[in-house]
């Protein structure tokens, strides 16, 4: 029997306890989304697999905590993962702040020479923005790459999660 798939990524969503993480999973893996907000507790996965550049690419997509309580579960993840979803909320200047927090975390618990993605979460809530002008600058500064995204709207999802897939895929 032909196998299933070419390659299999595990990937890890990580930041602050609200900011839309699991809505994210949930939207890339199952394309659906609920207001209802039922915090994580510890880790779970999904799983997607998509084609890219003719390769089969299957996804475990780990969705994290935000809660500082279930750090030392969610930390002994990051070693087996190949790329890393950093995730803010735009109108939540507090969870922006901590993504310097969440990069020290990578580098601290993750393997070397994971690949890193930024995303600004709920961009479809424009009227309420807190986070935006210099962001790109930091993207930059940390050479990793950068979208906003709406759970909600699915605006940038699939592109995100493709673009990370497809960046491992062509240095693997
Ligand atoms: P923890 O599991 O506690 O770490 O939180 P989380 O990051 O998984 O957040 P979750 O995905 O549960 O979303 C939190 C709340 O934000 C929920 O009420 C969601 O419906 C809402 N939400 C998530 N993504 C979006 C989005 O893109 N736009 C809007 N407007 N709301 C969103
Ligand atoms: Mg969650």
């Amino acid at each position: 029997m032909a196998k299933a798939y070419d390659h299999l990524f595990k990937l890890l969503l990580i930041g602050d306890s609200g900011v839309g993480k699991t809505c994210l999973v949930i939207r890339f893996a199952e394309d659906n989304f609920s207001s209802t907000y039922i915090s994580t507790i510890g880790i779970d996965f999904k799983i997607r697999t998509v084609d890219i550049d003719g390769k089969k690419i299957k996804l475990q997509v780990w969705d994290t905590a935000g809660q500082e309580r279930f750090k030392t579960i969610t930390t002994a993840y990051y070693r087996g993962a190949v790329g890393i979803v950093l995730v803010y909320d735009i109108t939540d200047e507090k969870s922006f702040e901590n993504i310097q927090n969440w990069m020290k975390s990578i580098k601290e618990n993750a393997s070397a020479g994971v690949e890193r993605l930024l995303l600004g979460n709920k961009c479809d809530m424009e009227g309420r923005r807190k986070v935006g002008v210099g962001v790109p600058q930091l993207a930059k500064e940390h050479g990793i790459r950068f979208f906003e995204t709406s759970a909600k709207s699915s605006e940038n999802v699939e592109e995100a999660f493709r673009t990370l897939a497809r960046d491992i895929l062509h240095k693997s």
